[in-house]
C-alpha cells in the first residue's frame, strides 16, 4: 500500500497523468465517499506510481462551499490514513495578499489560519487515530519544505513561503478582507486545504502543500477574479508545479 497519499487540487492535474501501473476507482464505488460538484474537479481516487514511488491520489477534493460537511469534506484522509498514507501533498489556488507576491508564483504554505466556520474535529475524538487537542505547532512539515524549496532553487523555479488563510467561500474576498487576511498575518487565502491538513495532523500524517497564486488581493493592486482567471493561471504555472512535487516524491 501506498504511503504518499496526494489531494490533486488546483494546479495538479498534470501530476495525475502521470501515474503509470494505476487503478482507478470512481468515488461514487467508495462506501460513504462523498461525491465532487465542481467544474474541473472529477472525482476518483487513483491508486499507482510515480516513478518509483507508491502513491494514492485523490482526483477532485470536496470543498465545504459545496455544501458538504467538515467530516464529509475530511472523510478520504481518514480513509488514507486507515490505507497507511504517513505523507500527504496538497495543492491549491489562492489569492495573494503579500505586496511581494506576483500572480503566476508558488508559494509553500509553512502555516495557516483556520477561518472555516466548522472544526472538522468538534465532535467525539478518536484516540486511536490521535489525540483530543492536537498542537499545530509544525503541521506543515519543516523538513519536506526545505527539501521542496531546494528542488525549486535547482531548477531556478521563483517560490515564495507564506501563510494560507482558509475560507468557506464561496466569495472571493472584498477589498476589505484580503485587507484584513494580510493584517491578522496571512499572505495568501483559499477555500480548501485547512480542513484536510487539520484532520492529517491529527492522526499523525506529514504534510506538505503548495499554493499557486492566481490572483493577487494586495492593497491598491485588487484585480477582478473569476473560477476562469484561477484555472487558467492555474494551469500556466502547472509544469513547475507538478516538477518539485514529482521530485519531491521521489526524494
Ligand atoms: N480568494 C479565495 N480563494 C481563491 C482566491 C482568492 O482570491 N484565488 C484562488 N482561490
Amino acid at each position: 500500500m501506498p504511503k504518499v497519499g496526494i489531494v490533486l487540487g488546483t494546479g495538479l492535474g498534470e501530476l495525475a497523468t502521470q501515474i503509470t501501473e494505476r487503478q482507478e476507482i470512481p468515488y461514487g464505488e467508495i462506501p460513504n465517499f462523498p461525491i465532487s460538484t465542481v467544474e474541473g474537479h472529477s472525482g476518483k481516487l487513483i491508486i499507482g506510481k510515480l516513478g518509483d514511488t507508491k502513491v494514492l491520489a485523490m482526483q477532485g477534493r470536496f470543498h465545504f462551499y459545496e455544501g458538504y460537511s467538515m467530516k464529509e469534506v475530511t472523510f478520504p484522509v481518514r480513509v488514507m490514513k486507515e490505507l497507511g498514507v504517513e505523507t500527504l501533498l496538497l495543492s491549491n489556488a489562492a489569492g495573494g495578499m503579500n505586496p511581494d507576491f506576483k500572480i503566476g508564483e508558488l508559494m509553500i504554505i509553512k502555516d495557516h489560519i483556520n477561518l472555516f466556520p466548522e472544526h472538522p474535529l468538534r465532535g467525539k475524538n478518536y484516540d486511536e487515530l490521535g489525540t483530543r487537542f492536537p498542537d499545530m505547532c509544525k503541521a506543515y512539515d519543516p523538513q519536506l519544505r526545505d527539501k521542496a524549496k531546494a528542488i525549486a532553487a535547482k531548477y531556478g523555479i521563483r517560490i515564495k513561503e507564506g501563510v494560507y488563510v482558509g475560507t468557506q467561500g464561496p466569495t472571493f474576498e472584498t477589498p476589505a478582507e484580503y485587507k484584513f487576511f494580510a493584517t491578522i498575518g496571512g499572505d495568501a487565502v483559499g477555500m480548501s486545504t485547512v480542513p484536510e491538513v487539520i484532520v492529517a495532523v491529527h492522526a499523525g500524517i506529514k504534510v506538505f502543500a503548495m499554493s499557486i497564486i492566481t490572483d493577487l488581493g494586495v492593497d491598491g493592486k485588487v484585480v477582478e477574479v473569476s473560477h476562469e482567471e484561477v484555472q487558467r493561471v492555474a494551469n500556466s504555472v502547472q509544469p513547475n508545479m507538478t516538477k518539485i512535487m514529482m521530485e519531491l516524491i521521489s526524494e
